[in-house]
């Protein structure tokens, strides 16, 4: 007789009958091309990882972000600007196709395609191929994504004079100030000159500073009627005599601040 020879194997309903592994897959039919997590994986990201915090550390130390001066909300000459790492989304909208009646179409479906995108890239390029061009669609719209933003990065950058704008901005404490706020010319300034010129003569995004101004007074007050340059004529409006008062401010606060 037969070993096992009319014996009746019997199904057990609450096993299935295709049972699942639970037993992560072995990559070792892929030598090299697989490591563990832990201590290998991580020790690697973790080198890489505080070699760009050190580099980091350093420049903030080397270059430090400089402080602008103090907030002022009846500035009309100050053009905010936003940090560096979202000067593409702004620059985006200086395009035609993604402002004015488009602006819904540059704040909300362009980015928010390009950031759904991200979400759906696992789906749209399921291969399990690991080198760039076994992942045809990932690795294009890595590429779109990655030029598009340093293009427009560089575009909206270029179009800023950071240097003068940062002298713009600077702040000036007010023991530093050398403008006489009481001088009988500094309220004909205000009116007249302070919007383009700065409140401390130091110069804004929209006119140069006046106190390195190599003009004498007779020229300065020709100035301020006939304007020079990019100043446009006509700006100054008052009495001759208003204009002696406003052109002696100017010469004392720039010798002041010369000293
Ligand atoms: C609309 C903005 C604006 C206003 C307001 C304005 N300026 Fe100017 N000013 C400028 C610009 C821009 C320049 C640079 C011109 C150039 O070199 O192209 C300038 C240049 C000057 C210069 C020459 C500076 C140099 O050394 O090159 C003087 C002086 C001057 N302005 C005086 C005045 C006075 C005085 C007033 C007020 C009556 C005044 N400005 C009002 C925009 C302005």
């Amino acid at each position: 007789m037969h070993k096992g020879k009319g014996m009746k194997f019997v199904g057990d309903s609450r096993i299935s009958a295709e049972r699942k592994s639970t037993i992560p897959k072995d990559y070792s039919e892929y030598p090299g091309r697989t490591e563990a997590f832990w201590p290998n994986f991580l020790l690697k990201e973790w080198l890489v990882g505080a070699v760009f915090l050190v580099g980091f550390l350093t420049l903030t130390l080397a270059h430090p972000a400089p402080l602008e001066g103090v907030a002022d909300p009846t500035s009309a000459t100050y053009i905010p600007l936003p940090d560096w790492y979202f000067l593409f989304l702004y620059e985006l909208l200086k395009y035609q196709f993604a402002s004015g009646p488009f602006v819904l179409f540059g704040i909300l479906i362009l980015p928010g395609l390009a950031f759904g995108g991200l979400l759906l890239a696992p789906f749209l390029d399921p291969g399990p191929g690991r080198r760039p061009h076994q992942r045809p669609v990932a690795v294009a719209m890595m590429l779109l994504a990655v030029v598009s933003v340093i293009w427009l990065t560089y575009e909206s950058s270029s179009h800023v004079d950071w240097e003068q704008r940062a002298e713009a901005n600077k702040p000036i404490h007010p023991d530093e100030s050398v403008v006489d706020q009481d001088d009988p010319g500094f309220a004909i300034y205000e009116s007249n000159c302070m919007s383009c010129h700065g409140d401390n003569l130091q110069g804004t995004q929209m006119g140069p500073s006046l106190l390195e101004t190599e003009h004498s007074a007779e020229e300065i007050a020709t100035i301020a009627h006939e304007g020079i340059g990019d100043m446009p004529a006509g700006i100054f409006q008052g009495s001759d005599e208003e204009l002696d008062k406003l052109v002696e401010f100017i010469v004392k606060t720039k010798e002041e601040s010369q000293k």
